[in-house]
């Protein structure tokens, strides 16, 4: 098996595509070889003719039997030292500037990575070092034998040759590569099976949820009936499915209006909050508070719907019940998000730039009357309560939404005699803090933002 390859480092146009079709071509290889994906491409400085160049998928043949060194890949790209090998599912690529090979970890080591499951991939998928180091002897001695029936000298027969067969296995690699869009297929028919265990389920939708966070996928999960489904997960008496389910639905959501309008259309927005009201545990709660949130995010009119389906009598509900202060800190950070989404949009018409959808939008945001309902729940009093909280991350969010609701709440915040203790006290905490010679560097910047906060919402209530 050998490959004709332009030299890199003159590289034209077509150098370098031919180049990264070889890298393609590489890994399939070594997946045909039944090493998946683990590869060594190594450039022999000796090469033929009219600038032509072998590069070869093998390892080093200079290097001492059994000596093989196995990398241990990162997020980052590192550069590989000749006979060093890499396991199964990493990617490697040739830098064409350097001419060295690097690797770091492959999508689907990447994707576990981010996901946490680190450590479970981990175990199911490394490959001891001795099964690698037999693994790649057998690749050696394939091209060992495979080069010495390769005509050395017909460069030009090399240079092209490769071309055609590089197409043919391409179109091979697509056939055999899952697409995204085949994934969900897959993936939603098992969850509509009635057949599927709970445990399944729940696995099928971390899957869901991983592949909705782009945009069109979202979108295509939606045209399939998944959202149907997902919904149907949301109503479960189970409240593993009803939390993966939230999950799933707060990151399609999530900065994908297309998705945003279908779901309120399904009547997402009444489920959400019945869930919201009806179920117990805390953890499913957090989940579908970010499904609401991400539900509503930049959408008037599904923010106007749940306000008038009693929206915030649901949430302070919730923050009265909540202890802990997890749910009360989503919840206050939820409000703070609408009030200053909605005061941007005004403070925007004074930008000469603005597109002929903002008028609309600023008729939809209108209609939004937040700062009454506000008013009218009480939350210029629960606000407050949320300064309890020993967390100074919480405490933070709570001043943000108290200066966020000044305008609406400045009566009761003055006859609110907790919150003027409270406000008191912690500044007084926080400016020891800062002057601290205990406490250096970020932290203390971010105890000095608090002192700033507490003293923004102190001018204001005088
Ligand atoms: C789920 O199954 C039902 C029939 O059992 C079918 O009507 C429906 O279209 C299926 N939904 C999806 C998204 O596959
Ligand atoms: C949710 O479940 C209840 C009964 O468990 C059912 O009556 C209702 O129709 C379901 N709603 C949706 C949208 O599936």
């Amino acid at each position: 098996m050998r490959l004709g390859s332009s030299r890199a480092t003159g590289a034209s146009p077509s150098c370098l595509t031919l180049s990264v079709l070889l890298l393609l071509h590489c890994r399939h290889v070594a997946s045909t070889l039944g090493q998946k994906s683990a590869l060594t491409v190594v450039e022999n400085t000796e090469g033929g003719g009219g600038g032509v160049e072998e590069e070869e998928v093998t390892v080093d043949n200079d290097d001492e039997e059994g000596d093989l060194e196995v990398v241990h890949p990162t997020e980052e790209w590192q550069t590989l030292r000749p006979g060093q090998a890499v396991p199964a599912g990493s990617h490697v690529r040739l830098n064409l500037q350097t001419g060295q090979r690097e690797v770091r970890l492959g999508e689907e080591q990447l994707k576990y990575w981010t996901q946490e499951h680190w450590e479970e991939e981990e175990i199911q998928s490394s490959v001891s070092p001795e099964e690698l180091k037999q693994a790649m002897k057998k690749i050696k001695e394939d091209l060992n034998t495979a080069s010495k029936d390769t005509d050395q000298q017909d460069s030009v027969a090399s240079k092209y040759r490769p071309l055609e067969e590089l197409k043919r296995d391409m179109a091979q690699l697509d056939l055999l590569v899952e697409t995204d869009v085949q994934i969900m297929k897959r993936l939603l028919e098992q969850l509509n099976s009635s057949s599927s265990t709970t445990e399944q389920k729940m696995s099928i939708l971390l899957e869901l949820e991983y592949l909705v966070h782009q945009v069109d996928n979202a979108q295509t999960l939606c045209s399939m009936g998944g959202l149907q489904l997902i919904l149907q997960g949301l109503n479960s008496s189970d409240f593993r499915l009803q939390e993966s389910s939230a999950f799933v639905l707060g990151s399609a959501l999530s900065s994908n209006p297309v998705v945003q309008v279908k779901a309120v259309e399904r009547g997402a927005l009444q489920m959400l909050l019945t869930v919201l009201a009806t179920t117990q545990p805390v953890r499913v709660k957090k989940k579908v508070l970010f499904a609401v949130a991400s539900l509503l995010r930049h959408f008037p009119y599904a923010q106007r719907h749940f306000l008038s389906h009693g929206g915030l009598q649901v949430l302070s509900e919730l923050f009265r019940e909540d202890g802990g202060g997890v749910l009360r800190t989503r919840i206050v950070t939820m409000l703070y998000d609408m009030i200053s989404e909605k005061e941007l949009i005004f403070h925007a018409g004074l930008d000469p730039g603005l597109d002929a959808s903002y008028e609309e939008r600023l008729r939809q945001y209108a209609q939004v009357s937040l700062q009454g309902e506000l008013l009218e729940k009480g939350w210029c009093n629960l606000v407050p309560q949320l300064l309890e909280s020993t967390e100074h991350d919480y405490r933070e969010k709570a001043l943000r939404a108290l200066l966020a609701m000044a305008p609406t709440c400045l009566e009761q915040y003055r006859s609110d005699s907790f919150l003027l203790d409270s406000l008191f006290s912690l500044r007084d905490q926080y400016q020891e803090m800062v002057q601290s010679e205990m406490i250096l560097g970020e932290e203390n910047y971010y105890f000095a933002e608090i002192v700033e906060l507490i003293d923004a919402l102190q001018v204001k209530i005088k």
